[in-house]
């Protein structure tokens, strides 16, 4: 089975919702299926407009997977850009993709509606993304809720593909959304999420992280008084305790006595040695941006290996260039 997902490189640290969220799964996958895993700089485009931010950003995302444990042994992390075959294949995708179907998109709305300005390529947003995940042939593609419209969107291109020059041209992937128990909440108790702006970025400096979790919303119930251990605290503290500790630290809650201090301090040890390892090597790898660089390349080598003959296969099918 062949695992593939992609991550905007938007400039932030990923904060814990995205590591509980999906990072710690597609590390996950890694060991048992392969797995691609690319950082989506031409999607970027749509927002980022700075060429140094470009850069930076994407060997942020870069630095962000390795240190949470994507293995360039076992899976392939490469950068969008450095197989540029995409492009291509993405026109040909969209030469099958009804504007109807784009019109429908929500993303594109929402993104306009937030300020960004409405340009093509964020209307065709939904094509490149196609284009991601069939040119790799990919079985199954981990997303958020947020993504499942784009995978619809994929499938339904894929067919039109088929349907119009050859049935088996390409692969239909399987959605794979990712846990809804792994919706991890923000300091503000929505959702976690960079357009919230409710994060707490794993790699932050601490003091900017202290702040995040001091921050966390909670009621006024007093120190004495008994507490129902529920809302974005008690949920955020329980990703860093065993089962055990939890129904002692909960059971406390109930009592009285327990004020919501003493559970954001412990969140914060917690959470800061929790990412320690993660954040020593994170700093090991920014030292040596080479290493990281030479990773990259060898993924897109690997990459390229796999997105070729599908887009081989694509024009000659499609009847481009000279018959094979
Ligand atoms: N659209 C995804 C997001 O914003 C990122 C993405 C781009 C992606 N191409 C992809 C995800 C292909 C999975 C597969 O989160």
């Amino acid at each position: 089975m062949r695992v593939l997902s992609g991550t905007q490189p938007s400039g932030d640290y990923l904060h814990i919702g995205n590591y509980f969220g999906a990072l710690r799964q597609y590390v996950a996958f890694q060991e048992e299926h392969e797995a691609l895993y690319f950082i989506a700089d031409y999607h970027s485009m749509n927002s980022v407009r700075n060429a140094s931010q470009r850069r930076e950003f994407a060997r942020s995302v870069a630095l962000d997977y390795l240190a949470c444990g994507i293995d360039p042994e076992r899976a392939v992390l490469f950068r969008q850009s450095d197989a540029p075959e995409v492009c291509e294949f993405m026109w040909l995708l969209s030469t099958v993709t009804p504007m109807g179907l784009l019109e429908r998109g929500h993303a594109y709305k929402d993104k306009v509606a937030q300020g960004q300005s409405a340009d093509h390529g964020l209307f065709a947003y939904p094509v490149l993304m196609a284009a991601d995940i069939l040119l790799y042939h990919a079985d199954v593609v981990p997303v958020g809720q947020d993504q499942k419209q784009h995978l619809e969107m994929t499938r339904d291109i894929a067919a039109r593909f088929n349907h119009t020059y050859g049935e088996d041209v390409l692969k239909l992937p399987e959605p794979y959304i990712l846990d809804a128990v792994a919706v991890v909440p923000g300091t503000d108790g929505r959702k976690m999420s960079k357009s919230y702006d409710n994060g707490i970025a794993m790699f932050a400096p601490k003091s900017q992280i202290k702040k995040a979790v001091m921050g966390i919303v909670t009621d006024s119930t007093p120190v004495e008084a008994p507490k129902e251990p529920k809302g974005a605290l008690f949920e955020l503290w329980s990703l860093f305790a065993s089962n055990d500790e939890r129904e002692e630290l909960f059971a406390r809650a109930r009592k009285g006595g327990l004020g919501y201090g003493e559970v954001k301090k412990d969140l914060l040890a917690r959470l800061l040695d929790f990412f320690a390892p993660m954040r020593l090597r994170r700093e090991e790898l920014a030292a040596h941006l080479d290493d990281v660089e030479d990773i990259l390349e060898d993924g897109a080598r690997r990459a390229r290996l796999l997105g070729e003959p599908v887009l081989a296969a694509a024009r000659e099918a499609a009847g481009l260039g000279r018959a094979l």
